[in-house]
């Protein structure tokens, strides 16, 4: 009985313990409103011109994201679909696997159901965390992958970071430089504030292609917390009804 009683308690506590010790740099809050129509659907604009050149997710077809997100089919077409002009088509990547490797020596994942593996956190960290690393072939690094072998595509909009380092002594002595921080590097486009809201609605488009249903549900809770309410003016009223004889 000990046993099982002990086994039972270990199974609950060693996924605490073991996320515990995960490590890795602290996780910035990424906080995706589902709600955000309008974030949505900027969050797929982004995610369709910047991230489909080389990955794909191909759970998910044009058509399905435009009824979704309410995104008429021919602004979808001319303004979102790059490598199809099938509406039903899935999210397939533009470039071939073998160029893929070649050029980042790995093929990037699809991206269908990151944001379930990662979190909707790591992702938003992830990217906002590009530095200026001139020992990558891609001239930049991330903490939260490091060596990760995909450039920083959004600079543009973002600028570059630039890492603040500082000195570590180990047990022998041997000094060596570990990622203290980021702080601002070369100006983007936008403002950090600006490029935070951008990634959000990324993050969010992203969260929603993991699990489409989650929409749905959402949508679905919206409704019957509506209905609700109707429901108990209308019971109030009628208590009102049933009730005005008896005094
Ligand atoms: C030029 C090609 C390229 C583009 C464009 C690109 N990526 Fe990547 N991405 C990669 C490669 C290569 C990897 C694999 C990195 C590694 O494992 O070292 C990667 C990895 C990732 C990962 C980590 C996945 C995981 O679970 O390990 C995420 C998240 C990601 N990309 C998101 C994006 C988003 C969002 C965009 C669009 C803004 C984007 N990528 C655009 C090449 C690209």
């Amino acid at each position: 009985m000990r046993r099982v009683i002990l086994s039972l308690l270990f199974a609950l506590v060693a996924p605490v313990v073991l996320a515990a010790s995960a490590g890795g740099p602290k996780l910035l809050k990424a906080n995706v409103d589902l709600s955000d129509r309008a974030g949505l659907q900027n969050g797929a604009k982004l995610f369709l011109n910047y991230c489909v050149s080389c990955h794909s997710a191909s759970y998910m077809r044009y058509n399905r994201i435009a009824s979704d997100l309410g995104i008429p089919d021919d602004q979808m077409k001319a303004n979102m679909m790059f490598t199809t002009d099938k509406i039903g088509d899935p999210i397939k990547v533009a470039m071939r696997p073998e160029d893929a490797e070649q050029w980042f020596g790995i093929n990037p994942p699809d991206l269908s159901v990151t944001a379930r593996s990662r979190g909707a956190d790591w992702i938003y960290s992830y990217l906002l965390s590009f530095y200026t690393d001139p020992s990558r072939p891609t001239g930049v690094n991330n903490p939260y992958l490091p060596g990760a072998a995909m450039p920083h595509v959004l600079w543009e909009l973002q600028g570059i970071k630039k890492a603040v380092y500082h000195t570590v002594k180990d047990e022998n002595g041997h000094e060596s430089q570990v990622l203290s921080h980021l702080e601002p590097g070369t100006p983007g486009k936008l403002s950090e504030v600006d490029y935070q809201k951008e990634m959000r609605d990324l993050v969010a488009f992203m969260v929603y292609l993991g699990e489409p249903a989650k929409l749905v549900r959402y949508q679905l809770g919206v409704k019957v917390l509506l209905f609700l309410s109707v429901l108990l003016v209308a019971v109030y009223l009628m208590k009102r009804e049933f009730w005005k004889d008896v005094h």
